[in-house]
């Protein structure tokens, strides 16, 4: 690691933009580049091993077999590969990525998909079943957020949505709707987007597919949104600020009562990324957790992002976004009248649609009802109750904030990646986090499994003690991660990236 050393030696003492343009530069120099190169492939390799487990293991298709495959072979081979998977994620292993996960759960979902599994809601005629189920996700999930109470409050408030492939679509629609809007109502040909460093990258993908500025803007000490940074970053251009609620490197609850009367008072869109927690919040409320009002009960908040295949416990590839009315849920949407194919019209970026995961979400939906949902929260937070206390009791460790379920914690002591390291040895996938260095935990229903918060602590304890004792070991990802962490060359860490995601595709 050479090369990146240097320049991170010399690019650490260096303001960001004076490293990022100097970065620029010495990409140019000859050898530098294929300096460069040479090193992420070396990096890469490494890492291939893991991302390859089945190599000569399992048959392998870069192109078509001539005959087909028998049914019992292919159900075979992805049940022996199914197995050691399942393990980690149905024993609670995983931060996040399986929210319910009960094996009845799981099966009542798989039959729905078998029954659905052919429907697509682009043909309205064919399955007017699979609309209505997009209706009612839509309007439970609004209700849900208070849409009844906020027409209470704001007769014009009438609250509507779609339901999208997950998080970051409903995301990128949200934005693409205000950037729409402000362009056919305000004249804005170049809008830019207010929100926190903390704000879910999906924002900066809408940002780059729809051609509006970024401003990102600081948090305090206690991870929040910064309001008077916010105010200070509104331009004539501004046409909408972001709040997350929780968001997901810390699990913090942003200022959402505070953004959307800023963003209220200044005549601008304010979107609640309650991507996390729309299916956890209200039943924490109901709860009696202090949870401060993040939904449509704020007149400033006129879109939301909410997961059904997070919390809301769906299969995966379902979400909801909601709008305050319809006029402004008509910006979204797409129609062609001059082609050829006939009139065609679609809500959101696919055209063709999965029915059978939305027929899936509405069925979760109404089996869990309020009081499973409920219940569902109150074990969860229960548990991270008991996370929070244990994490505390290990002097070693810190809580960044003042977090609900999703606890991200560091160390003032010990390199936090090599305990995140040896967390992956004991089996554990935690999320590793940056600015500062930390590690997070999303705590799912598959950690209120008995013994499995005591396992977690455990572990965590020992993992600990392990980088105290042995303080010189090098290996593991906690290089890579210090790397990534604390090189200004941002460059090089995104080409990183990109041959990061090269490599999962090869065959
Ligand atoms: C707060 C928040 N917003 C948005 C997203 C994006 O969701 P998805 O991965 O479903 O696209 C996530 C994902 O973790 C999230 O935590």
């Amino acid at each position: 690691m050479d090369i990146t050393k240097l320049l991170n030696t010399l690019g650490g003492k260096l303001p960001r933009p004076v490293a990022r343009s100097l970065e620029a530069g010495m990409q140019k120099i000859p050898g530098v580049k294929q300096k460069l190169d040479a090193e992420y492939s070396r990096l890469l390799e490494e890492l291939e091993p893991d991302l390859k487990p089945y190599r000569g293991k399992a048959p392998e298709f870069a192109s078509l077999p001539q005959q087909g495959m028998s049914r019992e072979e292919i159900l075979d081979l992805m049940r022996r590969l199914d197995e050691p998977e399942e393990k980690r994620w149905k024993e609670g292993y995983a931060s996040g990525a399986v929210y319910h996960g009960d094996q009845k759960h799981v099966e009542f979902i798989n039959e729905i998909y078998a029954l659905n599994s052919q429907s697509n809601p682009l043909h309205a005629d064919l399955w007017p079943s699979t609309i209505k189920y997009e209706a009612e996700v839509v309007a439970m999930t609004a209700d849900m957020l208070s849409a009844r109470e906020a027409r209470r409050i704001d007769p014009t408030a009438q609250v509507c949505g779609v339901v999208t492939s997950g998080g970051t679509e409903s995301i990128l629609m949200a934005m693409k709707t205000y950037r729409d809007r402000a362009r056919k109502e305000r004249g804005i040909t170049r809008p830019e987007m207010v929100l926190p460093v903390t704000a879910h990258p999906a924002f900066d993908k809408a940002a780059q597919y729809f051609g509006i500025k970024p401003i990102r803007t600081p948090v305090g000490p206690d991870f929040r949104a910064d309001v008077e940074a916010m105010e200070k970053a509104i331009t004539k251009n501004t046409i909408v600020l972001v709040g997350s609620a929780p968001g997901y490197p810390h699990g913090i609850m942003d200022p959402i009562p505070e953004m959307s009367d800023l963003a209220h008072k200044r005549g601008i869109g304010f979107h609640t990324d309650a991507c996390l927690g729309g299916f956890v919040l209200p039943w924490a409320e109901k709860l009696g957790y202090p949870v401060p009002v993040f939904d449509f009960r704020l007149p400033g908040v006129t879109s939301m992002s909410v997961d059904t295949h997070k919390y809301g416990y769906a299969a995966k590839g379902t979400s909801v976004v909601l709008y305050r009315n319809p006029e402004l849920r008509r910006y979204q949407y797409f129609a062609a009248t001059d082609w050829p194919g006939g009139l065609y019209a679609s809500p959101s970026i696919s055209g063709s649609r999965p029915g059978g995961l939305i027929a899936v979400c509405w069925a979760v939906m109404v089996k869990m009802g309020v009081d499973g949902y409920l219940e569902a929260t109150r074990l969860i937070m229960k548990t991270a109750e008991r996370i929070k206390q244990g994490i505390n009791e290990i002097p070693e460790l810190r809580i960044l904030g003042d977090p609900l379920w999703i606890i991200a914690f560091t160390s003032d002591e010990l390199d936090i990646y090599r305990v995140l390291d040896a967390m992956s040895g004991r089996g554990w996938s935690l999320n590793g986090l940056q600015y500062p260095p930390a590690v997070h935990i999303a705590l799912t229903l598959r950690h209120t499994q008995p013994g499995v918060a005591e396992r977690f602590l455990k572990d965590l304890r020992d993992s600990v003690d392990y980088v105290k004792k042995h303080p010189e070991e090098r290996g593991g990802m906690a290089p890579v991660y210090g790397m990534a962490a604390s090189l200004p060359f941002r460059g090089m860490v995104d080409g990183l990236l990109r041959r990061y995601l090269d490599l999962l595709y090869k065959v």
